[in-house]
């Protein structure tokens, strides 16, 4: 069964990705996610504040040394908190690429434009196949407007891919209020992949202890719609190629999610679940489904349910919305 695919201009043998996670937090970690069959990997992200921090303690050490080292990094969570630190990532990431014969991407979490340029050179020259920016901001300033938000990314993409020549996919979040425009805009930055989407994490309240309290929940396929709405809309669209994070669980989600139009579909959740070895069972239960309803191969169905295609347009419109309130019975 033809399940190859191509990804950020990389052929890949089926769209199973392992997404970005603590399963490939160890050599052991990428080779089981290597034996279980991923087609690539991408490992946890560095996030921007760990790179501040080292940038500043460097800087510090020199002009700053003692007490006050301590008194300006105060404000930065503690460098325990990260699974990784920037070097170590670096490391992890030159020897994860000497272990493993497939792909291997590198995550980076920016929250500023400019300051981690140097870090998406440093991943690349480590040995990443490509690079995916995590574009993980929470806007909480009444002050700061949407478009301001949508310029520093674009302008943060278009900064990265003039400092690599590796490719570069973004992971966004859904709530932009024009997503199709957004996704346009980083096209024309140069961005060479778009991975839909960011989960956001919200904390519950413990109305007793009053406290924000931190739970992670993992996710289940209910959380692919989104994911396959937006990319119905985007399929065939845009340049860049899109890759669907989150809700992917079994060989039909794939399914789905490769009709509406992606290339990959990363998993996170299913193989926290149920072990690496998970993506082995749905790459054969999705060769199976395509046998069995016979189509010749994955690409002859990628984006047949997109927005274009789709025979009934209205599903991914305004008027779906409509449709889904009136048809509901008491
Ligand atoms: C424990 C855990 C750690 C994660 N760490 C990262 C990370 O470092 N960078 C990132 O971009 N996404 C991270 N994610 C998000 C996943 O890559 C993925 O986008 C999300 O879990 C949705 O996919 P899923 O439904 O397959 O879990 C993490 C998810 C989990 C559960």
């Amino acid at each position: 069964m033809d399940l190859s695919t191509k990804y950020l201009g990389m052929a890949l043998p089926h769209p199973l990705v392992a997404g970005a996670s603590p399963l490939s937090d160890d050599l052991d970690g990428v080779k089981r996610l290597e034996d279980a069959g991923a087609a690539a990997i991408v490992l946890r992200s560095l996030f921007e504040e760990q790179i501040t921090r080292e940038q500043l303690a460097e800087y510090l050490n020199l002009d700053y040394p003692g007490e006050s080292f301590a008194e300006a990094t105060s404000y930065f969570p503690s460098p325990n908190a990260f699974a990784l630190g920037p070097v170590q990532y670096l490391e992890h990431l030159r020897r994860a690429k000497e272990a493993v014969g497939i792909p291997v991407l590198a995550s980076l979490n920016g929250a500023t434009p400019g300051g981690w340029i140097e870090y998406a050179r440093l991943m690349a020259q480590a040995g990443a196949d490509a690079l995916e920016l995590n574009l993980y901001r929470i806007a909480t300033d009444p002050e700061t407007t949407s478009a301001e938000i949508e310029r520093q990314a674009i302008e943060t993409v278009r900064e990265v891919k003039e400092s690599v020549t590796i490719p570069v996919a973004v992971k966004l979040s859904p709530f932009y209020a024009a997503f199709a425009n957004v996704a346009r805009e980083l096209d024309r930055a140069g961005a060479d992949g778009l991975v839909l989407f960011n989960r956001f994490y919200q904390p519950d309240i413990d109305p007793e202890e009053l406290a924000a309290t931190r739970t992670l929940h993992l996710s289940d396929s209910s959380e692919l719609r989104l994911r396959l709405h937006w990319m119905a809309i985007l399929s065939g669209r845009v340049r860049p190629s899109l890759a669907v994070t989150g809700g992917v669980h079994t060989a039909v989600d794939v399914v789905k999610a490769t009709m509406a139009g992606a290339h990959v579909t990363q998993m996170v959740s299913a193989l926290l679940l149920h072990g690496p070895d998970h993506l082995r069972t749905v790459l054969n239960d999705l060769a199976a489904w395509l046998q069995e309803h016979e189509w010749p191969s994955l690409a002859e169905m990628r984006g047949n349910m997109s927005l274009l295609k789709v025979p009934d347009p209205d599903a991914y419109e305004r008027a779906n919305y409509m449709l889904m309130l009136q048809g509901w019975r008491a």
